[in-house]
């Protein structure tokens, strides 16, 4: 049943393995390696059917590939999925999670894992226990805790230069930006672009949270449903993935797309959609790499945070290059950005 999906994928190497006590499929999609270790999150999520959560992990361990390489980290590209029955708690969880270390440990140091959906820094102490290739841990266990701050100054710093190359200036002052989810990440970036000058809209499925944090930023809400065709400077989405479709572009009103949230096109071809309708896309996988710039920085490469916070601004002349490229070969920025990543792994090979 996953074969088609296995053949038709252009990585290296996928460990199935079936977990009979949790009734939980996990799938570690090693996507690359050639600039390094495979590096990316461990997702837990209840799926329809299994072949549904390898075609996410298929799908997010290639983009993992394209994010460490644009971020010029010595890192490969991975991600795992672990599909469960339900979400787990306490001991089901923990003995999961020992399981699951194992899985990753006999990889011998070929995929390395941190948080993703539904897993936490806590989480990663537990696999600590069992397997050595495991970032994000707790700062009590020796790891740089959570990478949502990190995340959101990339995404800010990317924002900023889109609007550099859409308006003139990287200055927020007076633009309106409609923050997506407000969670980890988006709300720190709230914070950010009102300190900036910007005036904040936040959208969120949590509509407590979302007017809690407008409060806060002195900020408006609007409603999830209402959120794409909002007028805006720029729409950052930071929530979901799959938000920006052949339906959903058409009716945004803003004139620069950076947010956090992963694989935010519905299908390829939404890159060249955002060019007709003018507006200037800063592709996700370039503006979200400040988390796994974060964790790797200070736990795998043994940097300083002085050098990490460098890594992280880099994030801004990347995004410029990017639009550079699409200006000047009249292509998407997604495309842009691959041409950046493949460049990057053929300088590796040769
Ligand atoms: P989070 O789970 O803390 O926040 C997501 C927020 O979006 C929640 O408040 C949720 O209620 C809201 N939400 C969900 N669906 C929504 C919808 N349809 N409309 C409006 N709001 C909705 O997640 P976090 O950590 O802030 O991450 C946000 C996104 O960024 C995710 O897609 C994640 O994969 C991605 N990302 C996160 C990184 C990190 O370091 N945390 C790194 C790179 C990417
Ligand atoms: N899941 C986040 C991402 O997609 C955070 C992450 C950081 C994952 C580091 C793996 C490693 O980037």
């Amino acid at each position: 049943m996953f074969d088609e999906l296995l053949r038709a994928w252009d990585g290296e190497e996928v460990v199935v393995r079936y977990d009979a006590p949790s009734g939980t499929w996990m799938f570690v999609c090693v996507h690359s390696t050639a600039l390094g270790p495979a590096a990316g999150g461990t997702r837990m999520k209840t799926y329809a059917h299994p072949r549904d959560a390898l075609a996410d992990g298929l799908r997010l361990s290639s983009s993992m590939t394209r994010k460490n390489a644009v971020a010029g980290l010595p890192l490969g590209g991975g991600k795992a999925v672990l599909s469960v029955p339900e979400i787990p708690h306490d001991e089901a969880r923990r003995s999961l999670l020992l399981r699951y270390a194992d899985v990753v440990e006999s990889l011998h140091g070929t995929y390395w894992t941190a948080c993703d959906m539904n897993t936490s820094p806590a989480d990663m102490d537990v696999l600590g226990e069992r397997c050595s290739s495991v970032f994000g841990k707790t700062e009590a266990h020796g790891g740089s805790g959570t990478s949502a701050p990190a995340t959101a100054d990339g995404v800010f710093v990317g924002i900023r230069a889109s609007a550099k190359h859409a308006f003139g200036t990287e200055d927020l002052s007076g633009r309106t930006v409609l923050v997506q989810g407000v969670g980890a990440v988006g709300s720190i970036l709230a914070r950010l672009v009102t300190d900036a000058g910007a005036r904040v809209i936040v959208t969120d499925v949590d509509e407590i949270r979302a007017k809690e944090l407008a409060v806060e930023v002195d900020g408006d809400v609007v409603a999830p449903d209402d959120a794409i065709a909002t007028e805006c400077d720029v729409f950052s989405p930071n929530a979901t993935g799959g938000v920006l479709s052949a339906g959903s572009i058409l009716r945004l009103r803003c004139r620069i797309v950076a947010g956090a949230a992963n694989n935010q096109l519905a299908e390829p071809e939404d890159a060249e959609r955002f060019t007709e309708c003018d507006i200037l896309y800063a592709p996700d996988y370039v503006v979200n790499a400040g988390g796994i710039i974060h964790l790797a920085s200070l736990e795998m490469l043994g940097e300083t945070v002085e050098k990490r916070d460098a890594r992280i601004a880099a994030i801004g002349e990347t995004v410029t290059e990017v639009f550079r490229i699409a200006d000047a070969e009249n292509m998407s920025t997604e495309r842009a950005a691959d041409r950046i990543v493949q460049q990057r792994l053929a300088e590796s090979a040769g």
